[in-house]
């Protein structure tokens, strides 16, 4: 029964393209098997604290004698490693906010990214080595090769060096740019480009799904 946990991010509610493309991605892993389940959890709505001390950012066994962290703040992080390791797949939306990650985004990965826990720490293990993890990301302009914006974006390669780098999962990273294009007049030579860029990305999202699926099958 293969679970994949879904996080939104967005603060749009109504009409955000990454909640909409991250949908797509968990119907179509629900297509792919009636058995897989989701997990979901919109980080928005319900948004970790910024993390409220410094000691949990190791293993228990790897503090120091002065760090004690308060229990209620341990079960906050508890639960959410809890839900990421339990996950056979994730797809995480991450709308672009001042050429970066949402905060409350940032303030997950704060309390997910434990060394001796999650991360490795003196040749230890990374217990989540080869996770798949689909980074959907939305943006109102444009950030690619070639375009003058181009390495602007500093969430996704922050999220790619935490989630692949350091933790070792398998990233895969689908940007839909120009979603401003309905909205801001000067944009709006761009906007059959727009409409084609979210098309695409909902397709992709769906095909990414079903390969997130053939690899974790069981
Ligand atoms: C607070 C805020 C900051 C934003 N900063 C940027 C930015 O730096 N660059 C950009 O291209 N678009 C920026 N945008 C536009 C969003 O990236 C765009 O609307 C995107 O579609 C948001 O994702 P969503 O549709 O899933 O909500 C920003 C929007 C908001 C609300």
């Amino acid at each position: 029964m293969p679970t994949l946990l879904h996080l939104d991010t967005s603060a749009d509610p109504v009409a955000s393209t990454s909640r909409r493309i991250t949908a797509a991605f968990a119907q179509a892993w629900l297509d792919a098997d009636p058995a897989n389940t989701v997990v979901y959890r919109d980080l928005h709505a319900t948004p970790p604290p910024h993390l409220p001390d410094s000691a949990l950012h190791w293993a228990p066994a790897l503090r120091l004698d002065r760090e004690q962290p308060d229990p209620a703040a341990v079960a906050v992080q508890d639960e959410l490693i809890g839900e990421l390791m339990a996950a056979d797949a994730v797809v995480i939306g991450v709308p672009m906010y001042h050429w970066n990650m949402p905060s409350t985004l940032k303030a997950w990965i704060d309390h997910i990214h434990v060394l001796g826990v999650t991360a490795s720490f003196a040749g230890s293990a990374k217990p989540l080595e080869g996770r798949p993890v689909a980074l959907i990301s939305s943006s109102g302009a444009q950030y690619g090769p070639g375009t003058p914006s181009e390495g602007w974006d500093k969430g996704i390669p922050a999220l790619e060096l935490v989630l692949g780098s350091s933790l070792g999962m398998a990233v895969s990273s689908l940007a839909c740019e120009l979603t401003l294009a309905s909205r801001i007049p000067a944009m709006a030579p761009l906007k059959e480009r727009s409409e084609a860029n979210l098309a695409g990305a909902l397709h992709s999202a769906g095909e990414l799904a079903v390969m997130f699926h053939a690899q974790v099958a069981y």
